[in-house]
């Protein structure tokens, strides 16, 4: 058995096993960890160690998912990248003009504002289904995995943001960032970055609001 000090708790696990066991006071770091995560949309402009990035990412492999069919995908962007990026962002009146002439111009602009700020885009797409079915619980597993890897930047001291920019969703964006816009369909960019502050938690409704106990 090896030791690894989370936080506050060790975590013990079969070492080079792949399937964790859990010990009880697991259960209470990983509620610190999930209640704690916020959304973060200000961030310093400090960039990521590729390493710590990495092994956010690979939380996400780990995501439930039926017939193991795992089907996100994910295009990192390091801050070089999304330098080039907002070049080619601005280089498109296709993607200025999304969701309309008014509007779109003036979120691109937030967004080229934003970019500079980030320590790395993590653009997530899943594979689609063609059975709407299978297509929705690929999502949901995409989504999970999403999750993870939120989680992974929350527990390193980073923030996160899962965002629905529709210049970032865009199948011309998609397609610069190497997706395969036939088969696959976008879930979200994640802005990841070091944290200006830490919002205060967003309302939640109670559980008894929420669930039944039979
Ligand atoms: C699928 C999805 C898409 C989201 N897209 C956006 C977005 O485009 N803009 C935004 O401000 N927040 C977006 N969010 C983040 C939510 O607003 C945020 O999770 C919510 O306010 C709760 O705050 P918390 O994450 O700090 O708990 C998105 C969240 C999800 C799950």
């Amino acid at each position: 058995m090896q030791e690894r000090h989370q936080g506050y708790r060790a975590v013990a696990w079969a070492a080079g096993a792949a399937t964790v066991r859990a010990m009880p006071a697991a259960l209470d770091s990983l509620t610190a960890t999930i209640r704690g995560r916020r959304t973060v949309k200000a961030f310093t402009g400090a960039p990521i160690a590729s390493d710590v990035l990495s092994q956010c990412l690979d939380l996400a492999r780990w995501a439930p998912n039926h017939r193991l069919h795992q089907p996100w995908r994910f295009a990192v962007l390091d801050q070089a990248a999304i330098a080039r990026l907002a070049l080619f962002l601005r280089s498109r009146d296709d993607i200025a003009a999304v969701p309309d002439a008014i509007k779109g111009p003036a979120k691109l602009a937030k967004l080229l504002a934003h970019l500079p700020s980030l320590g790395a885009i993590i653009q997530v797409t899943w594979v689609r289904d063609a059975d709407p079915t299978i297509d929705l619980e690929d999502h949901a597993a995409a989504a999970a995995a999403v999750e993870h890897i939120l989680l992974g930047v929350h527990a390193a001291g980073l923030g996160g943001f899962w965002s629905s920019s529709a210049a970032l969703a865009h199948p011309e964006t998609l397609r610069w960032c190497g997706c395969d816009v036939q088969r696959e369909a976008f879930l979200g960019s994640l802005w990841l970055g070091h944290p200006q502050h830490i919002p205060e938690p967003s309302p939640r409704r109670p559980l008894s609001e929420v669930a039944r106990w039979l």
